[in-house]
């Protein structure tokens, strides 16, 4: 047995993307300390291979990699996340009393040569919280490349949410028109600055062990890494909007979706979420709404998953769609309430990534798939 769920990969207007967050999976009460930063260990990579890449580490169920703003650089552990398209960071002119903003680095604009103010006003929601601040122009280094005059947003209030984020800020690597006032992103820039090779970035990801530190999983800025994939690349053209149609027992009629690597799990509306975990057999975990969980031992003779997109079936695996956390195995795939008549739509997150490699083609405005290798060393 197979389960079907048709997709249909849809860039939103800006209203959609910018409401989307990255649960905080795990949150862990840790002390003030242990968020601090090492602030001597940057991973910036050389600028000078032809397609930059940047190490993504995975803490606290986030995946993120340092970067610097200003000269000299002041370093920010940041999420590189596909669902927004805004760079912010925690400044140093924050309330003493906000503890998410104190408890991570802050941007000193005065401590930084290549400064510029913006000064207009700078607000996101997401559904779980907000960040407010105003906006400051920069240099911002990724891969050890600088990247001049990046409009980004210094944020002086945030919600609690973000106490427990390992990251610092997220740096929204979406397509541009998802930007909260359609600013180009850090790589908008890259590719004006003539940076990279190509307008081209990939994503690969690799283990969610909180022990593998030494994680593999790269952001490939310009291009694509054949290290990372094998086969070909399915590509889904995000300007043509087409039907699924079939025998699907899931979003019969195409359901919109998103892909994320803001986000962790695969996350859909909760009435489809909740009959589809049913289905392969899931119990509801107590206290977290839209999770399920499954007996381990029944992994092996659950079925695949088809995620149809725009006709191509996307297949992961039970042992793909679950995790497994401290002895029970959980669904990857989590229900969400919608708000009253906001748009429902999926969201494909690192674990749907990890199967597939994937790139987001600026230039064509498409996204493509390729099965991921994981068996290198
Ligand atoms: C990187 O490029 C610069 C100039 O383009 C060169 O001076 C430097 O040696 C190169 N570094 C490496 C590691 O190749
Ligand atoms: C910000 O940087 C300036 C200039 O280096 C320094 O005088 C000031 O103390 C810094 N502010 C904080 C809060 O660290
Ligand atoms: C990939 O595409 C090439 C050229 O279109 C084709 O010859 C090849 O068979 C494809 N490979 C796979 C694994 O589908
Ligand atoms: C996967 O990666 C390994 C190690 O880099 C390589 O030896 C192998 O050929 C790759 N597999 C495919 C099918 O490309």
């Amino acid at each position: 047995m197979i389960l079907l769920v048709f997709l249909l990969l849809v860039t939103s207007g800006s209203s959609f993307a910018a409401d989307i967050i990255n649960i905080p999976l795990h949150p862990v009460k840790a002390p003030i300390e242990s968020f601090r930063r090492v602030l001597d260990d940057p991973q910036l990579t050389p600028p000078n291979s032809t397609a930059p890449e940047v190490k993504l580490r995975f803490l606290k169920a986030e995946y993120n990699a340092y970067i610097t703003i200003g000269t000299p650089g002041q370093v920010f552990n940041v999420i590189f996340d596909t669902g927004s398209a805004d760079l912010w960071v925690p400044s140093v002119k924050c309330d003493e009393d906000n503890i998410a903003c104190q408890t991570h680095n802050q941007y000193n604009a005065s401590a930084s040569k290549t400064y510029e103010a913006v000064g207009d006003p700078f607000r996101v929601n997401y559904p779980y919280g907000g960040v407010k601040g105003h906006l400051s122009r920069d240099t911002v280094t990724v891969a050890g490349i600088p990247i001049k005059d990046h409009v980004f947003a210094e944020v002086l209030e945030q919600s609690d949410v973000f106490q427990d984020t390992s990251a610092d800020g997220i740096l929204g690597m979406g397509f541009a028109h998802l930007s909260v006032d359609r600013k180009p992103t850090v790589f908008d820039k890259m590719v004006e600055q003539n940076l990279v090779p190509a307008p081209v970035f990939s994503f690969y990801f690799q283990s969610y062990r909180e022990d593998k530190d030494e994680s593999e999983s790269v952001l490939t800025l310009g291009g694509t890494n054949p290290d990372h994939y094998t086969g070909n690349f399915t590509f889904v053209d995000l300007t043509r909007v087409r039907m699924s149609n079939g025998f699907g027992t899931f979003c019969k009629q195409g359901c919109p979706a998103i892909v994320d690597s803001g986000n962790t799990l695969i996350i859909g509306p909760f009435t489809e979420t909740g009959d589809l975990n049913r289905r392969l057999g899931g119990i509801r975990v107590l206290g977290i709404p839209g999770m399920y969980r499954f007996h381990c031992s029944r992994l092996n003779r659950m079925p695949d998953l088809e995620f149809i997109i725009n006709g191509t079936p996307l297949t992961l695996t039970s042992k793909e769609y679950t995790m497994e956390v401290d002895g029970t195995c959980l669904s990857a795939i989590l229900g969400r309430r919608f708000g009253y008549r906001k748009p429902r739509y999926w969201i494909l997150g690192t674990f749907f990534m990890r199967t597939y490699y994937t790139q987001f083609d600026r230039e064509n405005f498409r996204i493509g798939f390729a099965k991921a290798n994981h068996s290198s060393k």
